[in-house]
C-alpha cells in the first residue's frame, strides 16, 4: 500500500491516470500540430459570425465593423474584405444614450444567411440601431448593396445579447430583443405578414436565445402538415414556486405558415408552444442550461436529432454536458402531450399545474393539417377563438423533453462547453459514426465519439489561446471552422498522420483513422475504404490493438552528467490516458528526494554517481480491459569522465547519430542539465544582457570557482524523420527567455 501511496503523491501523470478515462481527452494537441490554420486581421476583433459558402469556395466571416471573404481551403488567406462602419452621427447618438462608444456603439455583424439567388442577407448591431443589408461575392469581390433595411426584431441592439435566426425560403425567422433596453424579447417572422410572439412572461420570460432550426416536415407529409421552426433557449421558469429565480432550458416550436388569428392573437403566433428541455446531470440540483444546439439529420426529417451543450446555471459545479434529443420525442411532447395551466393560489401567486380539462379542436398550437382543413380550417386565421385563447394562455407543455436514453452523452469537468457541431463518417467496418466537435470556454475543441454508450474523447485541440472562448463552429465535409473574439481558425476533421505507431493509431479509436500494415502509417480510412483487401486495422468499439505488430524497442540514448547536476529524462506518452512507468536497471523508479516523476519526464535531482544506469520509460494504456505497453524512451546515463564540456557536447551529438527505425510513439527526447543554483546567474546574465554560446560559456564555467551558478538546457526533439529539431522548453521550472535562447545557440553549434 505504501509504495502506491507514494506514487500517487508524485506527479500529474498519476493523477491523470486515476481520473475516469471517459471524461479525459486522450490527447491534447495544438492547432498547428493538428494541421490547422488561423486568420486574424490587425485592428479587427470579434470574429464570431460565420457562413460557409462552399459553392463560392469562401468562408464569409462577420466581425466588428468588417466582413471578410476567406479561402475555404486555407482560412489564413484573405480573398477580400469590406468595412461596414457606423457613422459618426450614429455613434454619437448611441453614446448619448449611455452606451460606450468604443465598445457597444460599433457595428457587430450578427446575421449572415445565404439567399436563394446566391446573395447573402447580413445584419449588424450598428451602434444599437440594428440594420440589415444584402451582400454578394463575385469575381473575388465582396459588395454590400447599401439597402440598409431596418433590423429591429431580426438582429439584437446589444452586441452582448444572445440571439438566433434562420432564413427559410427567403423569409427570416428571428429570436432577439426588439427594443433598445433589450427587455422586450420577440420571436418573429419578417415577411409581408409579420408574425410575432405575444409580450407575456408565460410566452417568454427573460429568455436567452440559443438556436433555431427549420424542419421541412411539410414536404411530403401524408397528414398535410406544415414545416416547423424549432427554437432553443433558456428562460426564467414560471412554473416553479421557488424564492430565487430558477432558469430552465426550453424547446419551442412554431409553424412556418402561421398567419396569426383573426380576433384573438392577431399577427401573433397561433402555434407557439414550448416545453422544458432536460439534461439530467446527477449531482446537480439546479437544471443545466442550454448553450448551443446542432441539428443532425442523417435522412429525412424524422431521423433528425438535436445535439445540445449544457452548463450549470449557478457556479455550483464545473461540469458541462452534451444531451441529444430526437425530433420524435420533442414532437410527441408538443403535439400529443398535456398542457400546463396557471391556477391562482392565495393572493397574487400563480401556480402552474397539469391541465386536465377538455382541449378544444383544432388542437391548440397545432399547425393546419388535412384534418383541420377537412373541418373547414384552411389557415390559422380560421381557427376558433376557443383554440386561440387556450394556447395564448397555456403555451407551456406539462411534460419535459428527455434526452435520448434519458441521460447525457457526455459529462465533463473543466472548461465550460460553448458550441457543438456533429459530423458523421463511415468507419472501416462500414458503419456510420457521429463525431461531435465541442468548443469550450478555454479556446479548445473536443473531438468526441459515442461507441455503444461509451463516450470517448479522442482529442482536445487548442484552437485559440486559453481564455478565448470558441464562439462559432461550422462544419464542411472535411474541415472544422471556428470563430472567437480574437481570431478565426480551421482544422481538418482528422489528422491521422499524428499517430505514429499502430498501438497509438488503434487505441485513439478515431473513426477517421486506421493503421495501414503494409505502409506502417496511420491513414485516413476514407482513402482505403474503397479497397476491401487493404490491410488496415481499426477497432472503434473495443479499442483492441492486439492485432498490431509487436513493437521494436527503441535504441537507448547515451547521456553523461556531472555530479550535482539535475538531469531530466523526457518521456511524453502520446496519450493522456496512459500511465508512465520508469525503471532503472530493471528496478522501478519511485518518487523520492532523488527522483521526481513528472508528466513529461523524470527529474534526477542532485545526481550522484549512483544515478548512473539504464533508464527506460514505458507507457501503459488500458483499453478493453487489457494493458497495452509501449516503450517510449530509454537512456544510458553515465557519470561524465574527463572534460565536462566535451562530454556534454557528446551528449548533444548522440541522439543525432540515431536514425529513425523504431515505430514507437513519436520519440521526444529532451535533456535538461541544470546546475543546482541556477537562478542567480541566469538573472545576472540577463541583466548584463550578455548571452554566450555553449562553448564559450563552458569555458567560463571551467574557470569559475565552486559556488558559481550555471545553467545548461539542451532540448532535443527527434521526430520520425530522424532529424533533430528544437523546441522551446516546457520543463517545469521557471522558464525564461534566457534559457530558451541558449538552447537555440547550442543547436546551431552542433548542426
Ligand atoms: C469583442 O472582442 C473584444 C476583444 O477580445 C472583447 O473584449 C469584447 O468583449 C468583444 N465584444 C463582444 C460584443 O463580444
Ligand atoms: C495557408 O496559407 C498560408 C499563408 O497564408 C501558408 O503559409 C500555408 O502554408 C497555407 N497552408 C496550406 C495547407 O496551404
Ligand atoms: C484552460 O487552459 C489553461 C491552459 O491550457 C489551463 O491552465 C486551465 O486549467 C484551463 N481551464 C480549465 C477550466 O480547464
Ligand atoms: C465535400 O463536398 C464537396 C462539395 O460540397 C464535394 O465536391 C466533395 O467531393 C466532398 N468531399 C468529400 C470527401 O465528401
Ligand atoms: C551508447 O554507448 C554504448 C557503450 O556504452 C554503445 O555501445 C552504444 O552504441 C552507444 N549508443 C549510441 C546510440 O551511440
Ligand atoms: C547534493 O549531494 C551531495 C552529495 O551527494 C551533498 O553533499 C549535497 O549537500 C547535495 N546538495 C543538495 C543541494 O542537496
Amino acid at each position: 500500500m505504501l509504495p502506491l501511496l507514494v506514487l500517487c503523491l508524485c506527479g500529474p501523470a498519476q493523477l491523470i491516470a486515476k481520473q475516469t478515462p471517459l471524461s479525459t481527452a486522450r490527447r491534447t494537441v495544438s492547432i498547428s500540430g493538428n494541421g490547422g490554420q488561423m486568420f486574424r486581421e490587425e485592428g479587427v476583433w470579434n470574429y464570431s459570425t460565420m457562413l460557409l459558402r462552399e459553392d463560392l469556395g469562401v468562408v464569409i466571416l462577420g466581425a466588428r465593423e468588417a466582413i471578410f471573404a476567406l479561402d475555404l481551403s486555407n482560412i489564413s488567406q484573405k480573398k477580400d474584405m469590406i468595412k461596414w462602419q457606423v457613422t459618426r452621427e450614429m455613434q454619437d447618438k448611441c453614446s448619448h444614450k449611455g452606451k460606450s462608444s468604443e465598445i457597444e456603439c460599433q457595428n457587430y455583424i450578427r446575421i449572415l444567411h445565404k439567399m436563394a439567388d446566391g446573395r447573402m442577407y447580413v445584419c449588424g448591431t450598428n451602434a444599437f440601431s440594428p440594420t440589415c443589408d444584402y451582400l454578394s461575392y463575385t469575381d473575388g469581390r465582396l459588395t454590400l448593396e447599401n439597402k440598409r433595411e431596418d433590423g429591429k426584431g431580426k438582429c439584437p441592439f446589444d452586441p452582448f445579447q444572445r440571439h438566433t435566426s434562420e432564413l427559410v425560403d427567403g423569409v427570416l425567422f428571428s429570436a432577439t430583443s426588439i427594443n433598445f433596453l433589450g427587455s422586450e424579447p420577440v420571436v418573429m417572422r419578417s415577411s409581408t405578414e409579420t408574425i410575432r410572439t405575444d409580450f407575456k412572461t408565460s410566452w417568454l420570460n427573460e429568455p436567452n436565445f440559443i438556436g433555431m432550426e427549420h424542419i421541412a416536415e411539410g414536404e411530403q407529409s401524408p397528414e398535410g402538415d406544415d414545416d416547423k421552426i424549432y427554437l432553443f433557449f433558456s428562460e426564467t421558469a414560471v412554473e416553479y414556486d421557488s424564492y430565487s429565480k430558477l432558469e430552465v432550458s426550453r424547446v419551442a416550436r412554431v409553424c412556418k405558415s402561421d398567419m396569426g388569428g383573426q380576433r384573438t392573437l392577431q399577427r401573433k403566433w397561433t402555434s407557439f408552444v414550448k416545453a422544458r428541455l432536460d439534461c439530467p446531470v446527477d449531482d446537480s440540483s439546479l437544471p443545466f442550461l442550454i448553450q448551443d444546439v446542432f441539428r443532425f439529420c442523417p435522412g429525412d426529417w424524422k431521423t433528425c436529432v438535436f445535439y445540445a451543450v449544457f452548463t450549470p446555471q449557478a457556479y455550483t459545479s464545473q461540469s458541462s454536458a452534451v444531451c441529444a434529443y430526437s425530433i420524435a420525442d420533442i414532437r410527441q411532447v408538443i403535439s400529443e402531450g398535456k398542457f400546463k395551466t396557471p391556477v391562482p393560489v392565495e393572493t397574487s401567486f400563480v401556480k402552474w399545474v397539469m391541465y386536465s380539462g377538455d382541449v378544444p379542436f383544432p388542437r391548440p398550437g397545432a399547425c393546419i393539417n388535412n384534418e383541420a382543413r377537412d373541418k373547414g380550417f384552411s389557415q390559422s386565421l380560421d381557427l376558433p377563438d376557443k383554440t386561440l385563447q387556450f394556447i395564448r394562455d397555456r403555451p407551456l407543455m406539462d411534460q419535459a423533453v428527455q434526452p435520448i436514453s434519458e441521460h447525457p452523452l457526455l459529462i465533463k469537468q473543466g472548461a465550460a462547453f460553448t458550441r457543438i457541431v456533429v459530423a458523421s463518417t463511415v468507419a472501416l467496418d462500414g458503419s456510420t459514426y457521429q463525431v461531435m466537435f465541442i468548443g469550450t470556454e478555454n479556446g479548445s475543441v473536443l473531438k468526441v465519439v459515442n461507441y455503444n454508450g461509451h463516450t470517448v474523447i479522442i482529442e482536445e485541440v487548442q484552437m485559440f489561446q486559453p481564455t478565448e472562448p470558441v464562439k462559432t463552429l461550422r462544419l464542411s465535409n472535411r474541415t472544422l471552422y471556428a470563430g472567437s473574439e480574437v481570431a478565426a481558425a480551421q482544422m481538418p476533421l482528422s489528422s491521422c498522420g499524428q499517430y505514429r505507431s499502430c498501438l497509438d493509431c488503434v487505441l485513439a479509436r478515431d473513426p477517421y483513422c486506421g493503421w495501414n500494415l503494409p505502409t506502417k502509417l496511420c491513414t485516413a480510412v476514407s482513402s482505403v475504404y474503397q479497397d476491401p483487401h487493404s490491410d488496415v486495422i481499426q477497432s472503434l468499439t473495443d479499442g483492441d490493438s492486439t492485432n498490431c505488430p509487436p513493437i521494436e524497442s527503441s535504441k537507448a540514448v547515451n547521456l553523461s552528467f556531472l555530479p550535482g547536476n539535475t538531469v531530466k529524462l523526457l518521456c511524453r506518452p502520446g496519450s493522456n490516458l496512459a500511465r508512465v512507468e520508469w525503471q532503472v536497471d530493471s528496478r522501478s523508479v519511485i518518487s523520492s528526494d532523488a527522483y521526481q516523476i513528472n508528466q513529461d519526464g523524470l527529474l534526477i535531482l542532485n545526481a550522484s554517481a549512483e544515478a548512473s544506469g539504464f533508464y527506460t520509460c514505458r507507457s501503459v494504456e488500458s483499453s478493453n480491459s487489457q494493458d497495452y505497453v509501449t516503450g517510449i524512451a530509454s537512456y544510458e546515463l553515465r557519470l561524465a569522465s574527463g572534460q565536462a564540456c566535451q562530454s556534454e557536447d557528446a551528449t548533444v551529438l548522440l541522439p543525432q547519430a540515431q536514425t529513425t527505425q523504431n515505430t514507437v510513439v513519436a520519440l521526444q527526447i529532451m535533456v535538461v542539465l541544470l546546475s543546482i543554483m541556477l537562478a542567480a546567474l541566469v538573472i545576472w546574465n540577463f541583466y548584463k544582457g550578455h548571452f554566450s554560446i555553449l562553448g564559450r560559456r563552458c569555458t567560463q564555467e571551467q574557470e569559475a570557482e565552486g559556488g558559481q551558478e550555471s545553467v545548461r538546457t539542451l532540448e532535443l526533439l527527434r521526430p520520425a524523420d530522424g532529424k533533430i529539431q528544437r523546441e522551446g522548453s516546457t520543463s517545469n521550472s521557471n522558464n525564461n527567455h534566457n534559457r530558451r535562447s541558449e538552447g537555440k545557440n547550442t543547436a546551431q553549434q552542433i548542426t
